[in-house]
């Protein structure tokens, strides 16, 4: 029998690949993305050897960079933020192949320059007119720089050419349309790639296998078996030097709508028929639109938002959200979201979902956990107060892995049970825990592959979800009314509450 693993039909998730010559062109090349993450992602692909000799590298921005400026910048980031150059000579091979075009987001004229850059690319090292368009701007540049491309014909050939857009993709349902219906307008669906990065990581992709590769989890995988599941991507760090950007986004839609759903679809989907991108993402639609949060009616019964105040972190103070650089100090944004969903179908009717998410927690930890039922009758009487429910844990980081909670007896001479966990760990039992999430992604869009990247009805039924407490949260609010939690300690006590009504806690990690 094939297995789903050796089905030799799969297109996506698969190992091994070369993309074809192609150019990959970055805008926003002077910013911190491509310098931190993107290129120094490239850069140990090629060292990987899994990019091909003639992969050449653009870089847009405003800035008037030379081509030797923009390589010196990107050694820069490949030092200081990967594993290094490794040799001179590999990185002199990589950075030959390294352009910079500068020009404005808005000014078609910047767009013929770099149609004939490209062109001329094409000539020179035989890049057979493939093209990747990697939008690391600010999300407020997106729509004018896709109509840009569409106007300048560089996104035409849906077969050569290829468009990456960052998150956030919208700012909320309706924004998202637009931004969708903009794409939709210079280019097919099927030459967008929608970038969350939580489904480039490897323990991310492993949910489907684990799901679906073993035969011993799914009849356990569902509302009879299942009391609750709980998600939770932890933070320490605070908001950091991106106050521009996260006064107007803040927690839940940094997180939540996007890196948090991605978890909680993986996680609740049904089986797909096929592990192509849009079996896959069709699933992942299907269960979206089930799901819908617990109760709009008291929304801070399902949704609860706080803020992180002064605090202390690994022994150093710290300060609060509100007096950080950039940071109004009457500021409403969340910067910890705690929520409650329900899912609508035969699956999941009646098991909730909690998800929480925040900064300045007291760890760095993104896990999800499956929390079965209690056993149906307790015949150890003396040790009742000691048992507990199996939990099944997905660790996404750090100390990937999978652990399972059971009771067992406890040696010596009374009848006693003490939970103890089954664990499984990448680092000990495959040496290495997994690549880094963009290596993967900009690998699978050169080759063409969409599963591990959001379909546009993907994207607006997330907003769809989160909408309710968007709205509420959108309205103006006395700041003293929204919950804290000092940094360095795990939820405000509202958010407590979300989960105690239930009669259930939030794990302690
Ligand atoms: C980003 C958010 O998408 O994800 C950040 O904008 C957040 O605010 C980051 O810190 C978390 O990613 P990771 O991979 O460190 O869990």
């Amino acid at each position: 029998m094939v297995t789903l693993l050796e089905n030799p039909l799969r297109v996506g998730l698969q190992q091994q690949r070369m993309p074809e010559p192609n150019i990959i062109v970055f805008f926003g090349a002077s910013g911190d993305l491509t310098k931190r993450k993107l290129v120094p992602a490239l850069y140990h692909l090629k060292r990987e050897r899994r990019l091909p000799p003639e992969l050449t590298i653009v870089g847009v921005a405003r800035r008037p960079w030379s081509d030797d400026y923009f390589r010196e910048q990107m050694r820069e980031g490949v030092e200081q933020f990967s594993d290094g150059i490794g040799s001179e000579a590999a990185w002199d091979d990589f950075a030959k192949g390294l352009f910079y075009c500068p020009g404005d987001i808005d000014n078609p004229e910047s767009y013929q320059k770099l149609k004939t850059l490209l062109a001329e690319l094409d000539e020179k090292r035989g890049t057979r007119g493939n093209r990747v368009f990697y939008l690391a701007v600010a999300p407020n540049f997106f729509p004018e720089a896709i109509r840009q491309l569409g106007a300048s014909e560089m996104l035409k050939d849906p077969q050569k050419t290829r468009l990456v857009i960052e998150k956030p993709f919208g700012r909320d349902l309706s924004s998202a349309q637009r931004l969708n219906r903009v794409v939709n307008e210079v280019c097919k669906e099927e030459q967008v790639y929608r970038i969350d990065h939580y489904l480039g990581k490897e323990t991310v992709q492993n949910l489907l296998v684990f799901r679906f590769a073993n035969a011993i989890f799914e009849p356990l995988w569902n509302r009879q078996f299942v009391d609750h599941v709980q998600i939770t991507v932890a933070e320490t760090v605070g908001v950091e030097d991106r106050a521009g950007y996260y006064e107007s986004a803040g927690a839940l839609r940094d997180m939540v709508q996007n890196h948090l759903m991605q978890l909680f679809c993986l996680t609740a989907m049904e089986p797909p028929n096929a592990l192509d991108a849009d079996s896959i993402r069709t699933e992942k639609v299907k269960v979206i639109q089930a799901t819908h949060l617990a109760d709009v009616n008291h929304l801070e019964h399902s949704a609860i938002r706080g803020q992180y105040s002064a605090g202390w972190m690994k022994g150093k103070q710290v300060p609060g959200y509100r007096t950080e650089p950039g940071v109004n100090p009457n500021s409403t944004t969340p910067t910890y979201v705690a929520m409650k969903f329900m899912v609508d179908n035969w699956r999941w009717q009646g098991v909730p979902f909690y998800l929480r998410t925040g900064k300045r927690l007291p760890k760095k930890v993104s896990e999800i956990s499956i929390q079965f039922r209690e056993v149906p009758y307790l015949i150890f009487q003396s040790a009742a107060q000691q048992t507990n429910a199996n939990v099944l844990t997905m660790r996404i980081q750090p100390n990937e892995g999978i652990a399972m909670r059971f009771e067992v007896k406890m040696p010596g001479a009374d009848l006693r049970s003490r939970s103890v966990e089954m664990d499984f760990s990448y680092g000990t039992s495959f040496g290495v825990t997994g690549g880094e999430a963009y290596d993967r992604l900009l690998l699978d869009c050169m080759m063409g592959d969409q599963t591990l990247f959001t379909r546009s009805d993907e994207v607006e039924a997330a907003w769809r979800v989160v909408t309710p407490a968007l709205t509420a949260w959108e309205a103006p609010t006395d700041p003293a009314t929204i919950p804290q939690y000092e940094a360095g300690t795990w939820e405000p006590s509202e958010a407590e509450l979300l989960i105690n009504r239930d009669g259930r806690r939030w794990r302690r990690l």
